[in-house]
């Protein structure tokens, strides 16, 4: 009888880390999370979207995340981001955002960096956790979805024919505003940045790998999780400081600087956004992708393209 409250005892005592864990990282509205050893499985899974559109949903979801992982919590030491939509990792921004009469919940600039537009602040805080973070890609991530991508440490992808990697912005008269073109320079180099970010184009997942794009992808979906769940558990036993310092050294040499970012990026676009032009161009966006909405030129704007043109 005491033996068995004993074994009882034990077992609840062990199980404790892993119920206050699950506790402290409850799903997030449009983020679903799951804890295993040292490992948070984060699923983006926006249902008010047909295409996982980086909408004010996601991004204020994100962001408490963010602000519970920045705590330093040994607990945590890998973060996985997927998508339970395997047609749209995250689709885009949400242009509708841009536009007169939108009226956001969410600031436009953060709080607590003044300088910075809330979804910029938000990828720059993504590069900076002390966990270390992994993407899965099993859909189309394209804009601010593909810098969410390389404000992650790692991406892996599966070579679906749903995987396509774009930076869209310069057919809309823009730029990569949270400095894509930039972490994509020094991803795939100064030439390859210029010819994908400028023609706006689609690029496979194989393509991806080749160029470094992507760290690698995988012809099954389950190879390709089984692989970063591997790699997932295999850092989470080592110690946060470890992987707190190694981040800051890597990001030291491979993170375009903060202030670049800023002025050549974020407030490049700022000062664009409002031009008759862009708004146009914007408009015509919502209108030949159907509200952002899954149909012909969401699923390939690579080669749909030219109907904001037409
Ligand atoms: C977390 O660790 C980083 C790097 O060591 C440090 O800069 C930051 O202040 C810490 N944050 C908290 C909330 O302790
Ligand atoms: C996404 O959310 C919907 C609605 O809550 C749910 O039915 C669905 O199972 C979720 N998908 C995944 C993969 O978590
Ligand atoms: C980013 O992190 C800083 C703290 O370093 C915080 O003040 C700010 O609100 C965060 N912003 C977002 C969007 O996560
Ligand atoms: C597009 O969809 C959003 C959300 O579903 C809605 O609020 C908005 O009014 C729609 N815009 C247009 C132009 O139909």
């Amino acid at each position: 009888m005491l033996r068995g409250l004993f074994t009882l005892a034990a077992l609840v005592i062990g199980l404790l880390p892993l119920l206050s864990a699950a506790a402290r990282y409850p799903s997030y509205g449009t983020l679903q999370t799951t804890t295993s050893s040292g490992v948070l499985n984060v699923v983006i899974n926006n249902t008010y979207s047909t295409i996982n559109l980086f909408d004010l949903h996601v991004q204020s979801d994100l962001a408490n995340l963010i602000e519970t992982l920045q705590a330093n919590d040994t607990d945590i030491r890998v973060v996985v981001f997927s998508s339970a939509n395997k047609q749209f990792f995250i689709g885009h921004i949400d242009v509708e955002y841009f536009l007169p009469g939108y009226a956001s919940p969410l600031p436009l600039y953060d709080p607590g960096f003044p300088d910075m537009l809330f979804p910029v602040a938000l990828l720059w805080n993504i590069t900076q956790l002390p966990q270390a973070t992994i993407a899965v890609v099993e859909g189309r991530t394209r804009g601010i979805g593909n810098e969410f991508l390389m404000s992650c440490d790692m991406r892996f992808a599966s070579t679906a024919p749903s995987v396509l990697f774009a930076q869209l912005e310069t057919s809309l008269g823009v730029n990569p505003g949270a400095g894509g073109g930039m972490y994509l320079s020094r991803l795939i180099g100064r030439g390859r940045a210029f010819e994908y970010v400028l023609s706006s184009a689609d690029v496979d997942a194989r393509t991806a790998a080749r160029v470094g794009w992507v760290n690698r992808a995988f012809d099954s979906p389950r190879a390709l999780h089984q692989y970063v769940q591997a790699l997932a558990a295999r850092i989470a036993l080592f110690p946060a400081a470890g992987i707190i310092a190694t981040k800051a050294g890597i990001n030291a040499v491979s993170r375009p600087a903060r202030e670049v970012i800023v002025k050549e990026a974020q407030d490049v676009i700022a000062a664009l956004i409002g031009t008759p032009a862009v708004q146009g161009a914007f408009e015509r966006f919502i209108r030949v992708t159907n509200n952002q909405s899954i149909g012909p030129v969401e699923l390939n704007y690579g080669e749909e393209v030219g109907r904001l043109f037409a």
